[in-house]
C-alpha cells in the first residue's frame, strides 16, 4: 500500500505486506557474542487500506520487528502485526483476548521487556499487548487487573529499584495517570493528576527522587478529525508546563512551572541537582498545527531545561541546533545524571522527516557530538545503547539501529562501536526486507 499524496503511505513509510521469518541472517562484520537476546523496533504498518487523505502516522496498525541475537550469531529475523481486533479480523483469525479500553486498540509505538513479558505499548488509552517471544500477539493485558485504564508508551524504568513509572491519559479523563509498576509487572500506584484541559502527554522523566509531567499545547480538538484521523492540535492558548512531584507523591504534591509554549515528545533524561532538576529534552517548537498527518511542524532539537524548585524558575537554554529525535540514554543511568546521549538526526527544510537521518553521540563532558553518518541512500532511526557488561562505563558497549537503504529497499541491524560510532560498524546484519520508519525500539536481553 504506497501512496504519494501522503508522505506516511509512500516510500520508506510506507508499509510492509508481508510477515517474514528468517533463519541464520547474513551479516557483515561480527556481532558481539555478549549479546544474547532480542532488538525489538515497534511502528505503524496498516495492515489494510487507509484514506490517504486523513491517514496519520500515528494512527497506523502496529507491526513489532525483531532480531534474535545469540553467540555472535543473528538467529532469526521476524516481523508480526500486533493484533488487534481489525487486524484479526482482515487476516481471518479469531479476536484476540482480552478487553480493550477507551476504544483504543493499536498498541504500535514501543515494545518493551517486563517481568519476563514482552509488550507491545502505546499511550492515548490503549491496553498494553502481551506478545510471545517469538513476537505472536498472546493477548491485551491489564497487567493481573492492576492496570484499570489504558497505558503509555514510554514509562521509565528505575535502574535501581526496576519499577517503570509512566503518566497515561486518555481523552475522556479530566485528569492524567500518574502509573508505577513494580518489577514484578503489576501496578502498585496509581495518581490521577489534575490538568486544565486533555494534553497529549507522550513521555514522562524520572529522576533518584522526583517524577516529571509535561503538561504541554497539544490538546484533544475533536474538529482535528476532520482533517486527520487524530483528533489532538496544536492549542498555545492552552500553555505549556512541566510538573515536578516526589516519585511517592500525588496530585496534591505536583509543583508546576510555566515554560515556553512548545511541544516535546521526548525527554533524553533528567537528574536532580540539588534544589534543581535538570531536563534534557528534544523540543519542537510547535506540533500538529500545519502537518495534521504526523509530526513536522519545525526542526526539534536538544534543549535543556533547569527547574529552580526554591527560586520557582525555569531556565530554557538550547544546546544545539542540529535536528534531532529519538533521544536515548544508558537505560543505566536513566534518572541520574548521564555523560552522553545518543539520537537519530533528522533531515531539516520544509519536512522534517527520517530520509537520511544518522546517528548522533552527544558528549556532556567534552561538549562534543560526534556522527556515524550511514552513506548515500541510507536512514536510520532510533539508536539504542547496549553496555558491553552490567559494569561497563557509560560508552563502554554497542548502539544499534534499523538502517533502511534506499538502492537495495532493505535494511539492516547497523551495530556500532558506542566509544566511537565514526568507525565501520561492528556489525551489519542484513535483513530479508525493509523495515518501514517507525517508532521505538529496545534491546531486550534474555530473561528481562
Ligand atoms: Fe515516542
Amino acid at each position: 500500500m504506497t501512496d504519494t499524496t501522503n508522505r506516511y503511505l509512500s516510500a520508506n513509510y510506507a508499509p510492509v505486506a508481508e510477515e517474514l521469518t528468517t533463519f541464520d541472517l547474513a551479516v557483515t562484520g561480527n556481532v558481539p557474542a555478549a549479546l544474547s537476546g532480542r532488538y525489538l523496533r515497534n511502528g505503524p504498518n496498516p495492515q489494510s487500506a487507509v484514506d490517504p487523505t486523513t491517514y496519520h502516522w500515528f494512527t497506523g496498525d502496529a507491526m513489532v520487528h525483531g532480531i534474535r541475537l545469540r553467540n555472535g550469531r543473528a538467529e532469526w529475523y521476524r516481523n508480526r502485526w500486533v493484533r488487534s481486533s481489525g487486524v484479526a479480523a482482515a487476516l481471518g483469525e479469531p479476536d484476540i483476548p482480552g478487553e480493550t479500553h477507551g476504544g483504543m486498540d493499536t498498541a504500535n509505538t514501543n515494545v518493551i521487556g517486563h517481568a519476563g513479558t514482552t509488550l507491545a505499548i502505546v499511550e492515548a488509552g490503549a491496553r498494553p499487548v502481551e506478545l510471545s517471544y517469538e513476537l505472536d500477539t498472546v493477548c491485551r493485558t491489564d497487567l493481573g487487573g492492576t492496570l484499570p485504564n489504558g497505558f503509555t508508551a514510554h514509562p521509565k524504568r528505575d535502574p535501581e529499584s526496576g519499577e517503570l513509572f509512566a503518566a497515561a491519559y486518555h481523552w475522556a479523563f479530566p485528569h492524567v495517570q500518574y502509573i508505577v509498576i513494580g518489577a514484578d509487572g503489576r501496578v502498585r500506584k496509581l495518581e490521577p493528576i489534575t490538568v486544565p484541559g486533555g494534553p497529549m502527554m507522550h513521555d514522562m522523566s524520572i529522576t533518584a527522587t522526583r517524577s516529571v509531567l509535561y503538561d504541554l499545547p497539544v490538546t484533544f480538538n475533536l474538529e482535528a478529525a476532520a482533517t486527520s484521523n487524530f483528533p489532538y492540535s496544536w492549542n498555545p492558548e492552552y500553555g505549556a508546563r512541566i510538573g515536578v512531584l516526589p516519585r511517592e507523591g500525588g496530585d496534591a504534591d505536583v509543583r508546576w512551572f510555566e515554560i515556553e509554549p512548545c511541544y516535546v515528545f521526548h525527554p533524553l533524561n533528567a537528574y536532580d541537582d540539588g534544589d534543581r532538576v535538570v531536563l534534557e529534552v528534544v523540543r519542537h517548537p510547535r506540533m500538529f498545527d500545519h502537518d495534521r498527518h504526523g509530526p513536522n511542524d519545525g526542526a526539534p532539537s536538544l534543549w535543556r531545561w533547569t527547574v529552580d524548585l526554591g527560586a520557582g524558575v525555569v531556565k530554557e537554554e538550547q544546546l544545539d541546533d542540529r535536528p534531532i529525535e529519538f533521544p536515548r540514554v544508558d537505560e543505566r543511568v536513566v534518572g541520574r545524571a548521564h555523560r552522553f546521549g545518543w539520537a537519530a538526526s533528522l533531515s531539516a527544510g520544509d519536512d522534517v522527516g527520517f530520509d537520511g537521518s544518522d546517528v548522533v553521540k552527544y558528549d556532556h563532558v567534552t561538549g562534543t557530538t560526534q556522527v556515524h553518518e550511514m552513506g548515500r541512500g541510507r536512514s536510520t532511526g532510533e539508536a539504542v545503547f547496549v553496555p558491553a557488561d552490567d559494569g561497563a562505563a557509560e560508552d563502554d558497549g554497542w548502539v544499534m539501529s534499523m538502517v533502511y537503504d534506499a538502492d537495495t529497499d532493505r535494511s539492516d541491524l547497523v551495530i556500532l562501536s558506542a566509544a566511537d560510532i565514526t568507525a565501520e560498524p561492528v556489525a551489519t546484519i542484513h535483513l530479508p526486507a525493509r523495515v518501514p520508519y517507525g517508532f521505538h525500539g529496545n534491546w531486550v536481553p534474555d530473561g528481562q
